[in-house]
């Protein structure tokens, strides 16, 4: 088993998403040669939108689509035709303009109005697509996705594990709906299990708002409850952090 940390720094925000680009190329390419098909887990909020948008132009020829299958990390409570909706983001910003079969595409099935249902609805789509062992939520084993993207909020959270919430004790399920009480909402989310177990993990984190979350995440010393960006260390794989100038303003100087 081995891990390694990598933090990239860019200076501006297109630079991070060229990068981020070329890195999701290179997986794609050698994941399909490697083992026929490349699976990646897709971050929402804002961040991505300027990678997704660069994957379905530029690089979009460079890329096997039709050996990739999409997953999402995690997704707002609401249907994927909602402005929240971060597979609604990521359909309009790349998978409507590029050709991959409608059947690689694995949406949260995010509107049903019980969260734990489509969390629970969710995670069985994933152990049956990494034909792993259906239902028993006990089972240790989890799919190793080749790349899961992610984001970093100014509080510290990724996916939606977010500070002082159930989710982050979370050992055996893969997805959950975490109760997110400053949002008043629920989530639906990859657990920490399920994001160490990828073959890599890249984090996408640009402007100057991220800049003291990235600090204390990468160089502080608060315990993981407040700041759960610490808890993804991928147990075998890689962890990339991709930083924009604004947002490593923080950070030691290298
Ligand atoms: C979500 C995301 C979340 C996001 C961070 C950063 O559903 O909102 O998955 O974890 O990555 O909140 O969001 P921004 O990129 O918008 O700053």
């Amino acid at each position: 088993m081995s891990s390694s940390t990598e933090i990239r720094r860019l200076t501006t925000p297109q630079e991070l998403f060229e990068a981020a680009a070329e890195e999701v190329v290179h997986r794609a390419q050698s994941a399909v040669a490697e083992r026929g098909r490349f699976t990646i887990a897709l971050s929402g909020g804002s961040t991505p939108k300027g990678l997704y948008t660069l994957l379905a132009s530029s690089a979009s020829a460079s890329l096997p689509w039709d050996r990739m299958f999409f997953f999402w990390s995690d997704e707002r409570h609401v249907p994927p035709t909602d402005p929240d909706s971060n597979y609604r983001m990521t359909n309009e910003a790349m998978l409507s303009k590029v050709s991959v079969p409608a059947g690689n595409i694995f949406r949260v099935p995010a509107e049903n109005p019980d969260a734990a249902a489509a969390a629970a609805a969710y995670e069985q789509t994933i152990r049956k697509f990494f034909a792993l062992e259906a239902g028993a939520s006990e089972s240790k084993e989890a799919p190793r996705f080749d790349l899961i993207l992610l984001g970093l909020g100014p509080d510290g959270h990724t996916a939606s594990l977010f500070p002082e919430t159930a989710a982050l004790q979370e050992r055996s399920r893969l997805v959950v709906a975490n109760w997110v009480e400053k949002l008043k909402t629920h989530r639906i989310t990859f657990t920490v299990p399920l994001l160490n177990a990828a073959r890599a993990v890249a984090f996408l984190v640009s402007g100057t708002d991220k800049a003291p979350a990235l600090h204390e995440v990468l160089e502080g010393s608060a315990p993981a409850e407040q700041y759960p960006s610490k808890l993804v260390h991928p147990e075998d794989g890689k962890l990339i952090w991709f930083v924009d100038k604004a947002a490593a303003s923080g950070l030691a100087a290298v």
